[in-house]
């Protein structure tokens, strides 16, 4: 998306600025260049396209076309060898009109990125999939005329000053730069380039003089969630399933990224779950972050009444609860009280006194509300802790077919090459969807379960990390959404059967999935005026633990999510020079004056 966009601003260029002949070019894009800025100047006459003092001929691959009887040059694929420069000559009676462009082929990406001074700004590198190299992307500035270059994230120097640079996600092929708090000497070119000196991107920060800032009010944000106009409606059902799919699967895309080959497993369901119950009491600028996080149109007044009739259809095989547990100082809104316990069945619920108390109650929720697979969720509660949002699921199916109870153990290839002896599900015989599908490139098993639903499992050609990327690169929602219609419309057929008996139990980072599904803003400044509206609550930790087990009986799993808010006390922070009243209350007359400038 961003790739696009960038293109797009570099052709508007082209054809705003055609005047302005010294143009970059992205590698990879597409350049359309303007003979004449207004093509309407033209008023007849030969046109002739030279590149580096050569007539433009379309003989070679990759070599501009002249479009519009001549009127502008293409070229679909910039590379490097398209970088020079191109003269447009349009030859009429008497006259001769010259047009020079002088391409400059860039080979990484430029941001350019306008933040207001004070607020955060993010600059986006990201090492290239095909890069075996997953971190220690080196961030530079570079100043003054001669481009000196400082190195933002120097590793063996003592961070700099305050940490106020830092990289969001170290680890992570995702190398995007962090810098809090920005100031006006913040303004400037960036460069992003691996160990080996390659650029990776570049970002132009532009900052800009902050508006001052209102403090936090919940005036005009404190109305309850509006209720669903027609809650029989046919087309919102399919429209929650389509988001709540493509949801699913960008959380796939990002976990995948960050941990390209250990065990992964979630519960989009229940990570979900809690970020919708959190919508009905999120407005303004969250309400819209979460909705565009979770995939769902703006203003889809009946989700929460939808969620609650997914919830319902869901209840044979999959059982999802919802809870708050909340600080009994606070005053949580009514509405929200009462949509909670309509929508969500969880009937907030009061933290005791002691930290300690708190922890195991809450565990103990997750406990009971898994089933027992999943028993420690959190590892404390912090006594400053304000609000929990809890979400949990449960689910047990029964294989439509079952496996033989004779023990049985294989070799499993791991990614590496080695072999592992593994326990093993086993079935000579079994009735099984098995396809390929093309468009994932993965042979594909559909497995049967009691409670209307089936595990899917993809087998990507080899046991190699490139075939796995592959085909994780290929499942979209839409992708994912054919495989399934695909699978559903093959007949079972006997098949030899061979699974291991897995058991996972995974705790995916909840605070950088929050982060990459944009919404920042909750750590920081989130507007949650439908739930409480006295003092601003921020996210302190979020956390997630999915289980899932295959046994000669079915499938067995569960999941919890957990969101914890603590209140945000306004900053106010004396660095600087003041003055100081020391003053008496009872009678009302100051004690002492002064004034530091000099701690
Ligand atoms: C185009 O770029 C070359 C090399 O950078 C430079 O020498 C030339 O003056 C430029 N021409 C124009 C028209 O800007
Ligand atoms: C850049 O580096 C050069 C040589 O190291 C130095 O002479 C110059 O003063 C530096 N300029 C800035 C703006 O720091
Ligand atoms: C909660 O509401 C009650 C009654 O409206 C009020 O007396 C109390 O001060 C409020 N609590 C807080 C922490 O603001
Ligand atoms: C969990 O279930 C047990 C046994 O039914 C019950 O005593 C306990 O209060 C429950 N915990 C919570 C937090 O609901």
């Amino acid at each position: 998306m961003k790739l696009r966009a960038l293109v797009c601003i570099l052709l508007q260029l082209t054809f705003e600025l055609s005047a302005c002949s010294d143009l970059q070019v992205l590698s990879g894009s597409t350049m359309e260049l303007p003979c004449l800025s207004f093509q309407s100047d033209f008023i007849g006459g030969s046109i002739t396209w030279k590149f580096n003092g050569k007539d433009v001929s379309a003989q070679m691959p990759g070599a501009p076309t002249v479009k519009k009887s001549g009127k502008s040059l293409y070229i679909s694929h910039v590379t490097a060898a398209n970088q020079g420069q191109y003269v447009c000559l349009i030859n009429q009676d008497q006259m001769e009109i010259i047009t020079t462009y002088n391409i400059t082929v860039l080979e990484s990406i430029i941001y350019y990125i306008k933040v207001t001074e004070g607020s955060d700004a993010q600059l986006p590198c990201n090492f290239p999939r095909s890069s075996n190299v997953k971190a220690n992307a080196l961030w530079f500035k570079e100043t003054g005329a001669e481009k000196n270059r400082t190195l933002l994230n120097p590793e063996d120097v003592p961070t700099a000053e305050d940490n106020r640079v830092e990289l969001m996600y170290p680890s992570d092929p995702d190398q995007t730069l962090l810098i809090r708090n920005v100031v006006m000497e913040d303004a400037g070119q960036y460069l992003c380039e691996s160990a080996e000196g390659a650029t990776l991107s570049s970002a132009l920060i532009i900052v800009e003089v902050a508006p001052t800032r209102a403090a936090h009010t919940c005036i005009g944000f404190t109305t309850a969630w509006e209720p669903c106009q027609d809650e029989n409606s046919r087309t919102e059902e399919p429209m929650l399933q389509e988001s709540v799919t493509e949801f699913s699967m960008k959380l796939y895309s990002f976990l995948k990224d960050s941990q390209p080959s250990s065990n992964l497993l979630f519960s989009p369901i229940s990570i979900g779950g809690a970020l919708f119950h959190l919508l009905l009491g999120a407005r303004s600028d969250t309400q819209k972050a979460i909705e565009r996080a979770l995939c769902v149109p703006h203003d889809f007044h009946c989700v929460h009444l939808q969620m609650k009739k997914l919830r319902e259809k869901l209840a044979g095989s999959l059982q999802m609860a919802s809870q708050i547990y909340y600080n009994p100082q606070m005053n949580l809104s009514k509405s929200f009280i009462d949509q909670s316990i309509q929508f969500y069945e969880a009937e907030p619920t009061r933290l005791l006194e002691a930290s300690e108390e708190n922890t195991r109650m809450i565990n103990s929720w997750v406990a009971n509300n898994t089933n027992n697979k999943i028993q420690h969720l959190v590892d404390s509660v912090s006594p400053g802790t304000q609000l929990m949002l809890l979400n949990a699921v449960s689910f047990s199916g029964q294989w439509k077919t079952k496996y033989e109870m004779k023990p049985r153990k294989r070799q499993f290839t791991k990614l590496t090459g080695d072999m592992v002896t593994v326990p093993v599900l086993y079935h000579q015989k079994y009735m099984a969807a098995v396809a390929h599908v093309v468009e994932l490139k993965a042979q594909v098993a559909r497995f049967a379960l009691t409670g209307d639903s089936s595990l899917y499992i993809l087998l990507p050609r080899s046991s190699t990390l490139t075939d796995l990327q592959q085909v994780e690169e290929r499942m979209t929602d839409t992708a994912v959404h054919q495989m399934i219609e695909q699978l559903k419309a093959k007949a079972p057929q006997f098949t030899e059967v061979t699974l291991p008996k897995i058991k996972l139990d995974v705790q995916p980072d909840m605070n950088i999935l929050i982060k990459k599904l944009g919404l920042t803003s909750l750590f920081e400044e989130p507007n949650l005026c439908g739930l409480y509206s006295e003092d601003r609550l921020v996210l302190d930790e979020a956390r997630h633990r999915a289980f899932l087990a295959l046994t000669e009986q079915g499938v067995e799993a569960a999941a919890a999510t957990s969101a914890s808010f603590s209140r945000s006390f306004p900053a106010f922070s004396a660095l600087q020079p003041f003055i100081m009243l020391l003053w008496s209350d009872q009678t009302n007359v100051p004690l002492f004056i002064g004034r530091v400038t000099e701690p």
